[in-house]
């Protein structure tokens, strides 16, 4: 009875494996919850994640013209660059938010990868982007290492699907 209830209120299995995403229902509402703080001041959060993408790796600034002359109280003061850490954030939000049709985060993801390779932007800079990430989920956020676990595997998910689409190694 407790199995039933169980599969009722997940809507489904809660630790069977999407062939899809390689989450749980369990992983996903993780990955959900643990997102909606950061989702709620996603400016703060986007801008934070790139000024640490551009003090690990100095390269991935020049990708982005508005800025790329630009010291850091410059860079939190453009609207331009915080427009764009806000897409940056959506994106990952309409992914987050849709992971219970994984096929549809695919789809987005696989025009994520389109447009970034014509960027030529590699694999290393979204390693380099994943690293930073994980470190704001995983120190300022104090996220727990099942929460994290989830994060990888969506991580690992979403960009299977981008680089699918990315010329570029
Ligand atoms: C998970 C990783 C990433 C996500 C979710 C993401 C998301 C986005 C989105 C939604 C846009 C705007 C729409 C579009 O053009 O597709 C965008 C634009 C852009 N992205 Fe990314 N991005 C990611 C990684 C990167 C990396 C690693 C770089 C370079 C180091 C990069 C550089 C750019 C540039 C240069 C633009 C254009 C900015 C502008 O128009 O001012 N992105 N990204």
């Amino acid at each position: 009875m407790g199995h039933l209830l169980s599969r009722w209120w997940w809507g489904g299995d809660p630790d069977a494996t999407s062939p899809v995403s390689g989450l749980t229902l369990r992983q996903v509402y993780q990955v959900q919850r643990t997102w909606r703080p950061v989702n709620a001041d996603a400016g703060k959060y986007g801008i934070e994640l790139f000024l640490r993408l551009f003090r690990a790796d100095p390269e991935t600034k020049t990708f982005f013209k508005a800025i790329r002359d630009l010291d850091e109280d410059r860079i939190k003061n453009s609207y331009r660059f915080k427009a764009h850490a806000i897409n940056f954030m959506s994106a990952i939000s309409l992914a987050v938010t849709n992971l219970r049709q994984p096929e549809v985060v695919v789809a987005m993801m696989e025009t994520l990868g389109e447009s970034h390779s014509k960027r030529k932007i590699s694999t290393k800079y979204f390693h380099e982007t994943k690293d930073v990430l994980v470190g704001m989920l995983k120190n300022d956020l104090k996220l727990t290492n099942d929460q994290m676990m989830a994060w990888e595997t969506f991580i690992s998910f979403i960009y299977n699907h981008i680089f699918d689409k990315l010329y570029l190694t």
